[in-house]
Formats: C-alpha cells, sequence, structure tokens
C-alpha cells in the first residue's frame, strides 16, 4: 500500500516535468501552433495543467502544496509564450527584438493637398469675392445658343473658328449643335436671361478646345468669367479692376499690357498680358496672355432683353493655367495634368 502510494507520487511529480519540458520545446511558429498550444494546454475539460490539477490527491500530503504552485506556474508560462507568439506574428517586435522606444516622436503620415490650379482657381474667385463679386455657375455641355449666338458670333461666321469645338452632337443647321463650352462666356448669358442688373458675377469652370497640345495649351483648361453690369459702367472701371487684380496676385511691381483684340461679344476689346521675366530667355523673358476681356457688345445686351440705352458693362474671361504657371514659375502647361506626385508634393 506504502508502496503504490509512492510509485503514483512519484508518476505524478514525472507527468509535471514531462508537462514543463513540453511547455518550453513547443515551437509556436504559427497561428495554428499557438492555437493547438493553447488548447492542448488551457483547455479546461481536455486540457493538460486541468489534468495534472487532477492529480494533486496523487501527491504526499506535505508535497502538495509546492506541486500545485509548480502547475500554477507551468500554466503561466503557457500564457506568457503565447502572448510573445502573438505579438511575433501579427507583425509586432519580433521575438527577441529591442523593446519599443517610446519616446521617439510618431511617424507622421503622408497629407494630400490641393491641386495647383485649384489653388489658382480658388485664389483668383476669392480676391473678385472681395470686390464685391458673386459665384455663378453654369453647365459644361452647352447648346451652341448659349456658347456662340446668344454671344454674338452669328452662325457660319468665322469666329467660330477662333475656338476649336469638340462636339458632342454635331449641328444640323448651322447653330444647332450640343458641344463642350469653349470658354465660361455662355454663364455670362445664363445668368442675365436669369437676373435684372446690377448683376457682379465671377464663374470658374473648365472648359475644352480642340486644339493642338503645346507647352502653352492643352484640351482642356480652366477659366474664370468675370461680368459686371450696371449703369454707368466704363472701361476704366474695367482696367482699373484688372490693374487691382494682378497686383494682388502678382506684387505691386506686375509689369502688365492691355493689348486691343476682337471677341464677337465684346467692344471694344482687349487681351491682357504680363510680363514673364527669364533671363535665358531672348529680351530677358516674354509677355504672356492671361485674358480676354472688353465692353458687353450692345447686340448681347439686348439679346437677352437688357436696355443697352440704360445698361453697360464689362466682361473678362481668364485662364487659370496660365495664372497658376505665372504665380508657381512653371513653364509648361503639360506638367499640371500629368499628376506626377513628386511635382503636386511642392504644392501642399
Ligand atoms: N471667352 C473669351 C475666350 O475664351 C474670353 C473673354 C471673356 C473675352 C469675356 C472677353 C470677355 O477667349
Amino acid at each position: 500500500m506504502e508502496e503504490s502510494n509512492t510509485n503514483v507520487a512519484e508518476a505524478a511529480l514525472t507527468a509535471l516535468n514531462d508537462l514543463k519540458n513540453e511547455i518550453e520545446d513547443t515551437a509556436l511558429d504559427s497561428t495554428q501552433a499557438a492555437d493547438d498550444y493553447r488548447i492542448r494546454f488551457l483547455s479546461r475539460k481536455q486540457g493538460q495543467i486541468t489534468a495534472l490539477l487532477k492529480r494533486i490527491p496523487d501527491v504526499a500530503p506535505e508535497d502538495r502544496k509546492e506541486f500545485g504552485q509548480q502547475i500554477n506556474a507551468a500554466k503561466a508560462r503557457v500564457e506568457a509564450r503565447l502572448e510573445e507568439a502573438a505579438s511575433a506574428l501579427s507583425g509586432g517586435a519580433a521575438a527577441g527584438a529591442a523593446p519599443s522606444d517610446l519616446t521617439l516622436p510618431g511617424r507622421t503620415l503622408p497629407q494630400g493637398s490641393l491641386h495647383p490650379i485649384t489653388q489658382a482657381q480658388r485664389l483668383i474667385t476669392k480676391v473678385f469675392e472681395s470686390y464685391g463679386f458673386e459665384v455663378a455657375e453654369g453647365p459644361e455641355i452647352e447648346d451652341d445658343w448659349h456658347n456662340f449666338s446668344a454671344l454674338n458670333f452669328p452662325p457660319d461666321h468665322p469666329a467660330r473658328d477662333m475656338q476649336d469645338t469638340f462636339f458632342i452632337e454635331e449641328p444640323e443647321n448651322s447653330d444647332d449643335g450640343i458641344l463642350l463650352r469653349t470658354h465660361t462666356s455662355p454663364v455670362q448669358i445664363r445668368v442675365m436671361e436669369n437676373r435684372e442688373p446690377p448683376i457682379r458675377v465671377i464663374v470658374p469652370g473648365r472648359v475644352y478646345r480642340n486644339e493642338a497640345i503645346s507647352y502653352k495649351s492643352y484640351c482642356l483648361f480652366h477659366q474664370v468669367e468675370g461680368l459686371y453690369v450696371d449703369e454707368g459702367v466704363t472701361m476704366a472701371d474695367l482696367k482699373q479692376i484688372l490693374h487691382a487684380f494682378a497686383r494682388t496676385l502678382f506684387g505691386e511691381d506686375v509689369v502688365m499690357r492691355f493689348r486691343p483684340s476682337f471677341f464677337p461679344f465684346t467692344e471694344p476689346s482687349a487681351e491682357v498680358d504680363i510680363w514673364w521675366q527669364d533671363d535665358d530667355l531672348p529680351g530677358g523673358g516674354r509677355w504672356m496672355e492671361i485674358l480676354g476681356c472688353g465692353m458687353v457688345d450692345p447686340n448681347v445686351l439686348e439679346g437677352v432683353g437688357i436696355d443697352s440705352e440704360r445698361y453697360t458693362g464689362y466682361a473678362f474671361g481668364m485662364g487659370v493655367e496660365r495664372i497658376a504657371m505665372l504665380r508657381y514659375g512653371i513653364d509648361d502647361i503639360r506638367i499640371l495634368y500629368e499628376n506626377d506626385i513628386r511635382f503636386l508634393e511642392q504644392f501642399s
């Protein structure tokens, strides 16, 4: 009896030692291995820790306390190894790697930024809003009437060829096509059709032209249109506001010129150029055209039911890309449409 009790106790101690070895020696190199390990040792029903706890009565009474403590220590080891394996497997600090340095600064996430065209367009809009202009918008898919006829481009008039048009529906009679607007000026018509003077609006938007692509023109670009119709509006008002605008955007010493020009919907008409300083160019720079402008032709006012004896107005339309290029020192419009991250990152 004595003898068999001793044997049973010895068997329990051997089982404890085997268990400790297995706990240390099992590889935990996959999630599956870690799961199996947990079940094998910690499962409350079939786990080996539970099995060993059941053998406490086999051990001599004076050894039971020590036996129980060792089982608890073994259980703690299982838990510790599982925790280590979990962090190693989830890509955290690899086993044995130095602990994290909590005093290091955090990693900054890359931050996006607005495209330089958007930035320039918003800036232009903001400047004119500060002069009392309201923002208006119109559709990019236009009818011939708003894009051409109402702006005093007669059917078959060669002036229509000034703006190479992308048609959505080719015209059947010379002036009933549907097209991608070639400028923001049709929004002048849409605003005047719906409102009485005084009208003072600024119209940012995208426009399309079927043009040869080069360093200075692209098949799609952006314009900001301005329109002011009221009693007594003159060419002097137009020159004054464009001067103020150019000084705000390019500095007090900006060099600009008004050059007589032609648009069917303005009379007289002008184009405004800004001097682009570049010592590498012959002559030390070149003139960059940034906008077309003029006094709204009385025909256009009458066409939308505004009394041209009582009211006059000015209009201008500027190229946003040209302005972005001047402001940011870009010499090729195409780079604005390439989405090269190395270029765009410079505008954050
Ligand atoms: N719409 C003209 C263009 O795109 C520019 C312009 C606008 C000219 C308003 C005069 C008045 O070329």
